[in-house]
């Protein structure tokens, strides 16, 4: 295979081809995804729930983002791999995301990072693009802001929040991000974005309007079954699979029955 750039992302939205991605924490999963013909690995910070079982993105580190994401760019032979710079990383000033983005490509092998927000990190946005480093948007429903919106519902659904979501998408294409994630928000606002962008808008809870979706992988797998918000479509339900045979492994340790002469030297 032919390994998926940011300038194939950029060719697919000008062909109508719908960009897909998913988040991947670890080299198995990372292997699986890839075989599987998927455009783009997202190294989220969402690791932080589903890998480490924090209530938000906030508590997970850079160096803890960096293992999960050297051990995605190992099993990644065609996808982009895009790593989350997490929170406290970047915030307090445009030199330090620069280091944090450039100690995610060099320790990681990672072709690309995301950040969270507009207006407020374009000085950060601006040095981590003029380092050479690929850049990803991320706006709408940043869960690193979590706090400050106080809930996880839908973002930008009033005017003065949707004219800002508009103008901090135009200024990240202005200043050469390759793509922006836009999270839950409204579909026709998430449309109208990505008609007047000539980057990808990859959506998540953002409608069919945009040029690609993402999900977090354990809720798509149903390795999660509490999480269940209108835009998750669940692709398997590992979570009764792996129960079902956990259960099994369980109940034949217990009878005696595992291991049989076959499965022993
Ligand atoms: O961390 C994450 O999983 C994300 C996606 C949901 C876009 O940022
Ligand atoms: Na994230």
């Amino acid at each position: 295979y032919k390994r998926i750039t940011v300038k194939s992302l950029g060719e697919m939205k000008r062909n109508g081809e719908k960009i897909s991605m998913l988040t991947a924490y670890d080299y198995t999963m990372s292997m699986i995804l890839d075989n599987a013909g998927l455009d783009v690995m997202l190294v989220g910070d969402s690791a932080s729930n589903t890998m480490a079982g924090h209530e938000t993105t906030l508590p997970i580190t850079l160096d803890q983002m960096i293992y999960h994401a050297s051990s995605v760019v190992r099993g990644a032979n065609r996808a982009l791999v895009v790593v989350d710079l997490p929170f406290g990383s970047y915030q307090s000033d445009p030199k330090e995301a620069l280091r944090s983005s450039i100690r995610i490509m060099k320790e990681s092998g990672a072709h690309a990072i995301k950040i969270e927000g507009g207006k407020e990190i374009k000085e950060s946005v601006k040095r981590i693009l003029n380092a050479g480093i690929p850049v990803m948007g991320h706006l709408g429903l940043t869960p690193q802001s979590i706090y400050k919106f106080g809930s996880y519902t839908v973002r930008a659904k009033e005017e003065e929040e949707a004219e800002k979501l508009k103008s901090d998408a135009k200024l990240l294409e202005k200043m050469g991000c390759f793509a922006v994630v836009l999270e839950k928000v409204p579909a026709k606002l998430a449309k109208e974005v990505a008609e007047s962008l000539t980057i990808p808008v990859i959506g998540i809870g953002a409608g069919n309007g945009v040029d690609g979706q993402v999900l977090v992988v354990h809720d798509m797998l149903g390795m999660t079954h509490e999480f269940n918000p209108r835009f998750l479509r669940r692709y398997a339900n590992l979570y009764d699979v792996m129960t079902e045979a956990v259960e099994h492994y369980v109940e034949d340790v217990k009878a005696k029955d595992f291991p049989s002469d076959q499965e022993q030297y």
